[in-house]
């Protein structure tokens, strides 16, 4: 059996998950693990925590040669790439729970790590408790993955689930999961999508071998979600959840987005509420697997964090093994997606955009259509990041090129729709 090494933390940031993980360490001995200095940015503050840990000196970690692992769990993406990037130079291992900085700077860890040769882990990024990164690296080591489905950011899931399911306003379901913990410093980057995109980005890395970039990847978020949508999603049996999606095409390139979809009764996403995630691993022999845990919030987060500071007594670290060897993947954008369009008048969207239209509705204050979108339109057209316009992919939303039956089906599509 592999020796366990003794490990000696400088820890940065103790806010939700920093305090979190020293009282999880101070309750856990048996991990042979010890936060000898805590780097913090506010000096003033009360602590909870004996004083004499404290500093506002990045060198009183980094330049200490007893420190060998730095956790860094700061609000900060600039200044957490700094911190990451000294220590790694300095040959001490990281864990970081910072998914913008990590998915933003991927190229750069990456060469990090290989120059240096010390672990770089960062379970806490994606899904909070969810082990989905050390799977995706470890069990699904082959060509066998067929698609990835998944509720990854906490915050969103607790906001719908409290409006849609519970008739909260948007602002009381905000204010609650950012007293619990689960928002973003920043909300925006929950509730624009932006975080599960920076959290796909990092999954991509891991299935597929595929460095991206979150810019590179559409994305949306739930602020253009309208009350009537959430109607139709009850007519129809359905709920409505943000998905990070990555699927395999027939051409062996690989669809990715971040988009709100409707989650049908069969789907083991339908059941993930609130701060919960959830994400259905596809398989080409196992079919569907379904993962699911807390992915915010102090205890969760500090589970995944503690899983990664265990892991490096038997010095684990990720091998990136899709991205030296086997097949390479790529993103690609030639597919079609099946949406639901709902916005107020017929001049905010073009018609025309669409392959074809298979049902219209409308009513005084709302109208929807649920049509057949080129991917590329979609991403193109001037009416997607309108905030008037809501966009939900249908279940199983991804079409191929190979199923459309005939392009024509466009206009008697919109004749249908009274359009032309
Ligand atoms: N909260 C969650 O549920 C959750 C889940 C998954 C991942 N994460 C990630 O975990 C990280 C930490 O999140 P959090 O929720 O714990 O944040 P937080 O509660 O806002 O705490 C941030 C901490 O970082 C410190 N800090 C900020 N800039 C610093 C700097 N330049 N040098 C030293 N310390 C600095 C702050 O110091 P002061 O105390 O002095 O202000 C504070 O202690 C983020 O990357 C976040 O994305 C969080």
């Amino acid at each position: 059996m592999a020796e366990q090494k003794q490990l000696t933390i400088g820890l940065f940031g103790f806010g939700v998950v920093g305090e979190g993980i020293y009282e999880v360490l101070k309750n856990t001995p048996s991990l042979n693990a010890r936060i000898k200095k805590i780097c913090i940015k506010d000096a003033t503050k009360q602590r909870n925590a004996d004083s004499t840990l404290f500093t506002t000196d990045y060198d009183s970690i980094l330049e200490d040669p007893e420190i060998n692992l730095v956790v860094e769990l700061i609000n900060d993406p600039v200044e957490a790439l700094v911190i990451v990037t000294k220590a790694l130079c300095r040959k001490k291992a990281v864990v970081s729970a910072n998914k913008k900085m990590i998915a933003e700077n991927l190229d750069e860890i990456l060469a990090l790590q290989k120059e240096y040769n010390v672990p770089f882990l960062y379970e806490a990024a994606v899904c909070g408790s969810v082990p989905v990164i050390r799977n995706l690296e470890e069990y699904y080591d082959n060509d066998m993955l067929k698609g990835i489905c998944g509720i990854v950011n906490g915050s969103t899931n607790f906001i719908l689930t409290k409006i849609l399911e519970e008739g909260v306003s948007y602002q009381s379901a905000l204010s609650a999961a950012q007293s619990c913990g689960f928002a973003e410093t920043d909300p925006a980057l929950d509730v624009s999508g932006r975080d599960a995109v920076n959290k796909l980005t990092i999954l991509l890395l891991h299935a597929y071998g595929i460095k991206s970039y979150p810019d590179h990847i559409l994305y949306r978020g739930i602020t253009a979600i309208h009350y009537n949508d959430a109607l139709v999603a009850r007519e129809k049996g359905q709920k409505i959840k943000l998905i990070a999606r990555a699927y395999k095409l027939k051409n062996n390139s690989i669809a990715a987005y971040v988009l709100p979809q409707f989650v049908t009764k069969e789907s083991s996403l339908y059941n993930v509420k609130n701060e919960f995630n959830g994400v259905v691993i596809e398989s080409k022999l196992a079919d569907k697997q379904f993962l699911s845990g807390k992915g915010a919030g102090r205890y969760p987060t500090s589970s995944a964090v503690l899983s990664d500071i265990a892991a490096l007594r038997y010095s684990y670290r990720y091998e990136y093994r899709k991205l030296v060897a086997g097949t390479k993947f790529s993103l690609s954008t030639d597919f079609y997606l099946r949406v639901y369009v709902s916005f107020e008048n017929w001049n905010s969207v073009n018609k025309w955009d669409f392959e074809s239209i298979e049902e219209f509705h409308s009513t005084e204050n709302r109208q929807y259509l649920v049509g057949l979108i080129h991917f590329e339109k979609l991403s193109d057209s001037s009416w997607f990041a309108n905030d008037e316009v809501s966009v939900i992919v249908q279940p199983d939303g991804i079409v191929e090129k190979e199923e459309l039956v005939t392009r024509s089906l466009k206009k008697i599509s919109l004749q249908l729709a009274g359009s032309v």
